[in-house]
Formats: C-alpha cells, sequence, structure tokens
C-alpha cells in the first residue's frame, strides 16, 4: 500500500496544476468572460458568459491549457438566433486571440487560442433541466453544477483516473477514440469514492453493468456500459465507450492493482515501424496487406472517423463475400487516410465453386443447367448433396485488382464517398511503404504488434 501511494504522490507531482497555473488560468477565464458580458452589454444581448468543463472543475491536468467558455443565451431564444448572435460575440472576442476558427459539433462554436490557453466559446442556452435541453452542449453547466457539489477533496482522485485512461490509451469520448469522457471519470469517482475504487470495481466489472448514482434513469440502454448521467435520466454518459475499450480498462485495472507501477500514468506513444521492420514482419507472417488510400475530406474527426468504420467494414463484407478471408483490417488518418487489409491471402484460385439449386426445384434446376451448360466452365453442372454445382473461373482472383474495381461499390457515406469518387489508390504490400509519414508508420507498428 505504501508503494502504491508513493506512485500516487509521484504522478500527482506531475499532473496536478501548480497554485501558479491555477491563479493564471482562472484570471484568463475571469478576462474573457467579463469581455464577453460588456459586450453583450453593450450590444443589449441578453446574455450572460460562465466558464465550464474540467477546468471550472478543478479536475483538469497539469499543462493541459483548455478553457470551455459557454455564453449562455435565454431558452426563449430561437435556435438561429443563438447561432447568430452567438457566433457574432464568439468572433469579435475572438478577434483579441492568437489566432481562430470556427468549428462545428451539433452547432457551430469558435476555438481560440490566448495566451497559449485553447478556449472554446460556445454559445449555449440556458435551460431550467437537463432534461430539456435544446442543444446537447445545453446539459453541460448542469454537469458542472452536479460535479462542483460532489467533487470536493476528490480532486486528485480524478485527475489519477484520467491520467490512468491516458496512459492506457481510453481517455476521450469523440469517435475516434470510444473511450471515457472527462465527465465519466468524474462519475466514477464520485460513485467508487477513491481511484483504486474505480479500479477495483472495474476488475469485476461485466458488460452490461447499469451504474445509476441519482436511482433516476428511464431508459433502456444497449451499450456495454451504462453509467446514467445524474442530470439527465434519459442519457448514457458512457454511450461512447466501445466495449473493446472497457475491456481494456478492466485489464489493466487487474494488472495495475496487482502490480502497481508509474508506467500506468504514461502513454507512450509506439516507435515508428521502420522499412526493413515491415518486410520483417511481412515475410514471416504470410500473409498481405492491401490498402485503399485517399485524401481526406475536410470535415471534424468526430463525422470522419464513423465514415472511415464504415467504409472499413463495408469493404471487409465485400472480400469476404469474394471469398477472401480478412484477417485484420484498421484505419489511419490525417491528410491522407489509409484503409489497411490484412488478408490470410491476395490471391486465389481461379477455379471456385459454383452452387447451385437443389435438384428437385424444377424451374430453377432448369434454368441453372441451362445457363451453365455451354458456358466456360471447369467442369461439367455435377451434383453434390442433392445441390447442382459448376466450377467456374473466380472473376477476382487478385484482392488489389478486385478492390480497385469494386470499392465504389460497396456502401459508403457522403464525404468519404466524394473523395473516393475523386482519386484513390490501392497498395499492396511493399508500396505501403510509401507511405512515410511517421504518424502511420506508429500506426503500421501498432497494427502488427496490436
Ligand atoms: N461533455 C459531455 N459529453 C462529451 C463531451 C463533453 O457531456 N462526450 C461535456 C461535459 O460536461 C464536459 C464538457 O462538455 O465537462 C467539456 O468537455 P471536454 O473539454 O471534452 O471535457 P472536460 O470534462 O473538460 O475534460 P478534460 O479535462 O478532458 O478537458
Ligand atoms: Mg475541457
Amino acid at each position: 500500500m505504501n508503494e502504491i501511494s508513493t506512485i500516487f504522490a509521484t504522478v500527482l507531482s506531475r499532473i496536478k496544476p501548480t497554485g501558479e497555473e491555477k491563479t493564471r488560468l482562472a484570471a484568463l477565464a475571469q478576462t474573457i468572460i467579463g469581455r464577453i458580458d460588456a459586450l453583450g452589454k453593450k450590444e443589449g444581448f441578453d446574455i450572460s458568459a460562465r466558464l465550464v468543463g474540467s477546468s471550472a472543475r478543478g479536475t483538469w491536468l497539469s499543462g493541459e491549457h483548455d478553457l470551455d467558455i459557454f455564453i449562455m443565451f435565454s431558452p426563449e431564444a430561437e435556435r438561429d438566433y443563438l447561432e447568430e448572435k452567438g457566433l457574432y460575440i464568439a468572433r469579435k472576442i475572438a478577434g483579441q486571440a492568437e489566432k481562430w476558427e470556427e468549428r462545428y459539433a451539433e452547432h457551430p462554436y469558435i476555438y481560440a487560442i490566448f495566451d497559449g490557453y485553447e478556449v472554446d466559446l460556445v454559445p449555449a442556452f440556458s435551460v431550467r433541466s437537463a432534461a430539456d435541453i435544446k442543444s446537447a452542449v445545453d446539459r453541460t453547466p448542469f454537469h458542472n453544477a452536479y460535479v462542483k457539489s460532489k467533487i470536493t477533496g476528490l480532486e486528485d482522485e480524478v485527475l489519477l483516473l484520467k491520467q490512468f485512461l491516458k496512459g492506457i490509451g481510453v481517455y476521450g469520448s469523440e469517435l475516434k477514440t470510444h473511450g471515457f469522457s472527462g465527465y465519466l471519470a468524474e462519475l466514477l469517482v464520485i460513485h467508487y469514492g477513491s481511484f483504486t475504487g474505480v479500479l477495483e470495481a472495474a476488475s469485476n466489472l461485466v458488460p452490461g453493468t447499469t451504474i445509476d448514482i441519482e436511482k433516476h434513469g428511464n431508459v433502456a440502454h444497449k451499450d456495454p456500459l451504462v453509467v446514467i448521467d445524474p442530470t439527465d435520466p434519459a442519457r448514457n454518459v458512457a454511450a461512447a465507450l466501445s466495449l473493446d475499450n472497457m475491456c481494456i480498462f478492466i485489464d489493466k485495472a487487474r494488472e495495475f492493482l496487482k502490480d502497481p507501477t508509474e508506467d500506468y500514468f504514461r502513454a507512450q506513444a509506439p516507435q515508428p515501424l521502420e522499412n526493413d521492420e515491415f518486410k520483417n514482419a511481412m515475410s514471416s507472417r504470410e500473409t498481405n496487406l492491401v490498402a485503399l488510400v485517399f485524401a481526406v475530406p475536410d470535415i471534424v474527426e468526430d463525422v470522419l472517423f464513423p465514415q472511415l468504420r464504415k467504409l472499413e467494414d463495408s469493404v471487409r463484407e465485400m472480400f469476404e463475400k469474394y471469398d477472401f478471408r480478412v484477417y485484420n483490417s484498421g484505419v489511419w488518418a490525417d491528410e491522407i487516410a489509409v484503409v489497411m487489409f490484412e488478408l490470410e491471402s491476395a490471391r486465389l484460385p481461379c477455379a471456385k465453386r459454383h452452387t447451385g439449386p437443389q435438384v428437385w426445384f424444377g424451374e430453377h434446376a432448369f434454368a441453372f443447367k441451362s445457363k451453365y451448360k455451354d458456358s466456360k466452365t471447369f467442369s461439367n453442372v455435377f451434383i453434390r448433396n442433392g445441390k447442382y454445382m459448376v466450377e467456374i473461373p473466380r472473376k477476382y482472383t487478385d484482392a488489389k485488382r478486385f478492390l480497385e474495381s469494386e470499392v465504389l461499390k460497396c456502401g459508403l457515406w457522403k464525404h468519404v464517398a466524394l473523395s473516393i469518387k475523386k482519386d484513390y489508390r490501392v497498395l499492396e504490400n511493399d508500396e505501403i511503404l510509401e507511405v512515410m509519414d511517421e504518424e502511420f508508420r506508429m500506426f503500421l507498428r501498432k497494427f502488427f504488434e496490436k
């Protein structure tokens, strides 16, 4: 136990914001909030700004300089009004920032850098309860109030949990990660009372578990983990968490409790895979890689990644349908997107057995027989287990060619479809080394070593 508290102390000394850091952050938040409120008054808008998110709750990790500042409008305001006036205010405020850009979640907001801090300026409705929200972001002030009322004295526990989740690679509820959000980490600590309490509970977690702190859940959820939002009985805070990320957490919680070390709190980026390592892996695994490469459309990651995963699933299905067995697959994106498949074999024999109807289904049987009687086949029509069969030449014997010709026929979502229609390439085995990007090479190492 002593050992564990030494680890916690060491980790906290690294991740806990210092007094000076806290003062600077609070001062900056006050300045920006003051400017927004003053501008609102001057322009005659009924708004008020406030700080929300982990920086308002004392649960942000040292060195992470991000401020979530909400511009609250009356719940009676129209959505168009909120978007127009909210952005107008936010743009004016951001005019004093080092740089800024407009971003889009459920509705538009401004992302800006002030004094090196990343600041989100988000217009929201100040609705009466989290169950009456008009837009997803409207819940955040309720989360803030709830967490603030429960978290005093538990802040360090939250920091440890967030850093642990980062260290094992499952922090972040974005659709790229499918992991734990900051709010979920806070709720787990509130429920189990400490970081160690959360890990002990995690080591016995099973899919389908529901945690309902306020005992008010009123909707059935099918997600692997259900944590009912204390501020909204209908919402699962853990909805974004994937089964595999939940299981990584279970697995690492057990390992850590058995043999605690500081390593769990350090996110280690994999080493980029070198060319010769790639070649060795390919020749010893004896599998084949086929990768679809195209330009990344100009959309946010939360829109991009579901589309890439959809593409991955559709291509995988299509490969299987044409008898190519997919051993592993993955997606990577930066300026280009790479959707990669490891196949048991990228070549199939030319001969393919084609199954027809049962012999006793007169009409179908007749049609099958007459279709294949004179066509170019490897065999006569024959019978196995009561069905007609014939051996015919396979349409695609080569996975690369197959993907090149068929990719546009598989299920694609909008932006990815448009980008692929414009241009794409299919790379095979060593050709994949043409992608030199360091981050891609890290992805390659993870792809092989898992
Ligand atoms: N939020 C949410 N669901 C999400 C993401 C965010 O409800 N999937 C809300 C939470 O109330 C959260 C706030 O938006 O506190 C701000 O989001 P974010 O900055 O992503 O999270 P933080 O809680 O601030 O955590 P971090 O320390 O990672 O910034
Ligand atoms: Mg935040």
